[in-house]
């Protein structure tokens, strides 16, 4: 566990502009935005969208390098797994233009939860580009991009290994995202084969499989055969510099400035989650700007939470709601808070220790009965493969939820009970 200074919930100091005319309107009900600087704010803040370019990807050096040592000077295969909206979208999409750049061939394939093997072989060679194919072994001018350089007959491990020789290039990249949605365990098998065979033949070809998971194991199955030609990767969060480097880097390029104390609490409920940041990035910006204000202020940040915590998924606010029985179960709401901003691993992963039946988590304890009530409820989640005492949020946005909610009740008795928005 890394030493966090989540200890608490993300604090606001709100200070009340003259007249303090916030309660009751966020600034979007209150004037149309700005539509140029608005659709800059849009081009720069993407919740709903991977990075493609590097400027906009805060760190990741370091994932990236791993990555691209791995397939080039190893001829491994790499498995790319982590939570969702942590960033191996926008981390591939980094590794494959990096790839393209150095000469590689880069097929991609997103998955389904229908995707076979053949499927997703298929996409991959037809998102190469045609130029590529140097050796068709089928006559067809109708297919697409290289999927000629693959048989009409149902297609085996060993084509796959045979594929590099029959393109034009020096190394091929195949990237499958969303692997965990393929609900066929067959197809993983045959992936599985297909690493093995195109290792031992020395391929020229490298899989990169990305998808949410706790574990390589999870998302590929268990092979011991392909272990050692595999670079197993998970995906850590980004560090609290990262996240205000979103929001920095972000305000630069849509020309508003995020003050400090709010960009100190977008880290602080980000937790290290960029899609958490691009978010209220997104939505705080909207407010300054609708308010003709060049820099982002914190009643911005408090509307921007009303409006995640709105417009949240609605199973995270049942969560919510249902255990802690609309906020009246102070006990749970307490400890779940504790949890939300209390220390935890690269991963959101927390520790709890038992000790004469009482729990002990992020250096407080939780009153009797409420650690086995998030246990029961299925709130939190073990993580067996991890450890023993290492449990997570089961639905991962919770924790954001929690955070923000906490904030806005901070915020509105600081508005002296009127809330914004
Ligand atoms: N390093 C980063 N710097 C800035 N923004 C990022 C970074 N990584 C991801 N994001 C942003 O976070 C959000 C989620 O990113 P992305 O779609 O890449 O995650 P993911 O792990 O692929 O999610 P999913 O599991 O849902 O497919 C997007 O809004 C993206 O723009
Ligand atoms: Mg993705």
């Amino acid at each position: 566990m890394s030493p966090s200074r989540h200890n608490a919930a993300p604090r606001l100091s709100m200070p009340l502009r003259p007249g303090g005319a916030r309660a009751g309107a966020t600034h979007t009900d209150m004037a149309a935005p700005a539509p140029s600087q608005q659709h800059a704010l849009r081009e720069v803040f993407t919740p709903t969208r991977p990075q493609r370019s590097s400027r906009r990807v805060s760190g990741r050096q370091a994932e990236l390098l791993r990555i691209f040592r791995a397939i080039a000077l190893d001829r491994a295969h790499v498995v790319l797994y982590g939570e969702r909206g942590r960033g191996k979208t926008s981390l591939v999409n980094l590794v494959a233009s990096a790839a393209r750049s150095s000469g590689y061939m880069v097929g991609r394939y997103t998955c389904s939860f229908d995707s076979c093997f053949e499927d997703i072989v298929r996409g991959l060679a037809r998102d190469l580009p045609k130029s590529m194919l140097a050796a068709p072994i089928v006559q067809d001018d109708e297919l697409e991009g290289c999927e000629a350089a693959l048989p009409r007959s149902k297609i085996q491990p060993r084509d796959i290994a045979a594929l590099p020789g029959r393109l034009a290039g020096r190394h091929v990249v195949l990237i499958a995202d969303e692997f965990d949605r393929v609900e066929d365990s067959a197809t993983r098998t045959w992936f599985a084969d297909a690493i093995k065979q195109a290792s031992d033949r020395g391929a020229a070809l490298s899989f990169i499989i990305v998808g949410v998971s706790d574990s390589l194991e999870e998302l590929v199955g268990r092979h011991p055969s392909i272990q050692r030609n595999i670079l197993g990767l998970a995906l850590p969060l980004l560090s609290d510099t990262e996240i205000d480097e979103i929001l920095v880097q972000g305000g630069r390029d849509s020309g508003i400035e995020f003050l400090p104390e709010v960009r100190r609490a977008v880290v602080d409920v980000a937790r290290g989650v960029p899609y958490v940041a691009q978010l209220l990035g997104l939505h705080a910006g909207t407010e300054a700007i609708a308010r003709a204000s060049p820099q982002v202020e914190p009643p911005d940040l408090l509307a921007a939470f009303r409006r995640a915590v709105d417009e949240a998924d609605p199973r995270v606010a049942a969560i919510y709601q249902g255990i802690t029985h609309g906020e009246r179960d102070r006990l749970i709401l307490d400890g779940l808070r504790t949890i939300a901003g209390g220390e935890q691993d690269r991963f959101a992963r927390f520790v709890v220790s038992e000790h004469q039946g009482a729990h002990y988590i992020a250096e407080h304890w939780l009153e009797q009965g409420v650690w086995e009530r998030l246990v029961e409820t299925g709130t939190v989640r073990a993580c067996r493969s991890i450890g023993p005492d290492c449990f997570a949020f089961t639905e991962p946005m919770l924790q954001h939820y929690i955070l923000m909610r906490e904030a806005l009740d901070r915020g509105m008795t600081a508005y002296n009970g009127s809330a914004p928005g």
